[in-house]
């Protein structure tokens, strides 16, 4: 299989990454501008309402946990927040630009720039080693570093021993580190991670979450964080629950503690969906 098999890659890593968006000279504070935000999909049924009138703001430096049912429509959210899906109706504005605006190839050089991205089921390319993922958008982006750049980030996530391995070779933990460093490899603005969790072990998730966590603060870069789990929800700064495609409550953590423990189915097998398609 080759990268541009791989839908998440091929969307993220198009050489079109290289087709320069004009830079913005302002940092607005709000990292993330959603207003009114509606997304309809079509299946076999018919189009379905995903998201319903979704205003959501984010600063820069924030942590926000998105928690609530499986099938409330969070990875969607997400989605659109990383450009993979087109909101149908309101405005999405991400790191200062317009997403209505923007082609394909604007987004994905835009989140090849600004974000990075974790996912529960990693989506590593199966034929590359570790160094291999890390260095890959790196090189896309024109950085002739890149193997460098790579081999450094496998090593700050607890993994340079590995770094020539492929990821059938790695357990679980270690695929998520080496995504993990993938996304972090642009430095991003803004880190957007779905359940990275949910497939490791306890033990093995606390300490990914401890370096997504370390990489926010030590980065400045803002977290948006889907979970199930109340302990991790509790870490970010402000918790987003979602019921039937809305934003119901938004509250700084300690006051949205009880809603957390009171949204906790186990599984979510909507979030390891295919991305991209
Ligand atoms: N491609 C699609 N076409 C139609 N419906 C979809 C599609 N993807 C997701 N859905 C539906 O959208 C709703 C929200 O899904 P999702 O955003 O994955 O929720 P969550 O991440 O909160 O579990 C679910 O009812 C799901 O079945
Ligand atoms: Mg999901």
């Amino acid at each position: 299989m080759k990268w541009r098999d791989i839908p998440f890659l091929r969307r993220n890593l198009e050489p079109s990454i290289l087709v320069r968006t004009p830079e913005t000279t302002e940092r607005p504070a709000q990292i993330i501008a959603l207003d009114a935000v509606g997304l309809q999909l079509t299946s076999r049924a018919g189009p379905v309402q995903i998201l319903r009138d979704v205003a959501f703001s984010v600063s820069r430096g924030e942590s926000v946990a998105i928690v609530g049912p499986s099938g409330s429509g969070k990875t969607s959210l997400l989605m659109i927040l990383a450009g993979l899906e087109r909101a149908t109706t309101g405005s999405v504005s991400v790191a200062g630009h317009d997403f209505r605006t923007l082609s394909e190839d604007e987004l994905a050089a835009v989140r090849g720039r600004e974000i990075g991205i974790v996912f529960q089921s990693f989506h590593l390319v199966p034929t590359m080693t570790a160094l291999e993922n890390v260095a890959l958008p790196l090189e896309f982006a024109g950085r002739a570093d890149a193997f460098d750049i790579a081999r450094n980030l496998l090593g700050e996530v607890g993994i340079g021993h590995r770094v020539d391995h492929f990821p059938a070779e790695l357990s679980g933990g270690e695929q998520q580190r080496v995504a993990l460093a993938r996304a972090l490899g642009g430095r991003p603005g803004l880190l957007l991670a779905d359940e990275p969790t949910g497939n490791l072990d306890g033990k093995t998730g606390r300490q990914v979450i401890d370096l997504l966590f370390n990489m926010h603060r030590r980065h400045n870069a803002t977290l948006v964080l889907i979970t199930h789990d109340e302990a991790l929800a509790r870490r970010c700064s402000r918790v987003v629950r979602m019921e039937d495609g809305r934003i119901v409550s938004d509250k700084p953590e300690r006051e949205d503690a009880a809603v957390v423990a009171a949204s906790r189915p186990s599984a979510d097998p909507a979030s390891t969906r295919a991305v991209g398609a």
